[in-house]
């Protein structure tokens, strides 16, 4: 690997109460679960997490948190990671908490209760870290005004890659400001708006539709890998490596922390995307999101062996 970039991250931090269940239960019906979980998780931590532990990335991650048990919960898993922790706001406010569902197959259902996340500001002290940094991350769990405010003090020349999760429709200024979009076909398909029923589920048409507003975008798709668009270019289509899936929580914000990771550190967009897989793939085989964060060495050795 080259020398460590510097990558700062956006976002939120939540505890995860995680419970196991035969399947996820629909409208007004009650389903009796397994044991209680509580985790650190929240997209943006996520996320710091896979571009410092995983990606081997100089992290900052800049966010919101309360003062109460979840917040030390997260802290203190930020700094496991090797997660600068400095610059992260402690609110008079309950630290985001995500309600989380998993079935037998490892899929998830979440529901967030933003708390302290919805208060996170840009200030100064942030500003000067997001204009060190060499690649910065945001997501969308946190207002938008604040990505874009990180959007604004980044030196030119410095992506910023945008999760576009949970979805939600962006205004212009956000759509200029992304150099990287990073999103699921569900999400893919929202942000194509009308032009996504024409592209009729393929992941190329629905990329081609995101780069008339974006340089680049990389559409994931579960089992099937993930697809690198770049403008002007064709697109290049990442394998999935074969694992024995047992939970997909944070296995998303994984990846998009190992692909600013390896950006960061000068990786082009398609052997980054290649790294981030290895990193998804070592997730989604351990429970929970950031406990699920695979060493560096590891997602290396996982990316160098290829998909198998
Ligand atoms: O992407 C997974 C994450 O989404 C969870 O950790 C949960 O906190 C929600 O933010």
């Amino acid at each position: 690997m080259n020398a460590a970039g510097r990558v700062v991250v956006v976002g939120s931090a939540n505890v995860d109460l995680v419970v196991d269940v035969p399947r996820h239960p629909g409208g007004g019906e009650t389903v009796l679960g397994g044991d209680l979980r509580r985790s650190p998780g929240g997209k943006g931590a996520n996320q710091a997490a896979g571009a410092a532990r995983a990606g081997g990335a100089d992290t900052s991650f800049l966010g919101a948190v309360g003062r109460d048990d979840s917040a030390a919960l997260l802290l203190a898993s930020l700094r496991r990671s090797g997660v600068r922790t400095d610059l992260v706001w402690r609110l008079d406010v309950p630290t985001g908490t995500a309600l989380i569902t998993v079935s037998p197959d490892g899929e998830n259902a979440i529901v967030v209760a933003p708390g302290a996340n919805s208060h996170l500001a840009v200030e100064r002290p942030q500003a000067e870290r997001i204009a060190a940094a060499d690649v910065v991350v945001a997501q969308l769990e946190v207002p938008v005004d604040v990505v874009l405010a990180a959007a604004r003090e980044r030196r030119p020349g410095v992506p910023l890659v945008l999760n576009a999760a949970p979805s939600r429709a962006l205004p212009d200024a956000l759509w200029d400001a992304v150099d990287v979009l990073v999103v699921n076909e569900h999400e893919a398909a929202d942000l194509a708006g009308d032009a996504a029923a024409a592209a009729d589920g393929d992941p190329e048409a629905l990329a081609a539709v995101l780069l008339r507003r974006v340089p680049a975008a990389v559409v994931t798709l579960g089992g099937a890998g993930s697809l690198v668009a770049r403008r002007g270019r064709p697109p290049v289509r990442v394998p999935a490596h074969r694992v024995e899936v047992v939970d997909t929580t944070g296995a998303g914000d994984v990846f998009c922390g190992v692909l600013a990771a390896a950006l960061a550190r000068g990786e082009d967009l398609v052997t980054a995307a290649r790294f981030a897989a290895a990193a998804g793939a070592l997730a989604v085989t351990r429970r929970g999101a950031q406990d699920a964060v695979p060493a560096a060495s590891e997602v290396v050795a996982l990316a160098a062996a290829g998909p198998g």
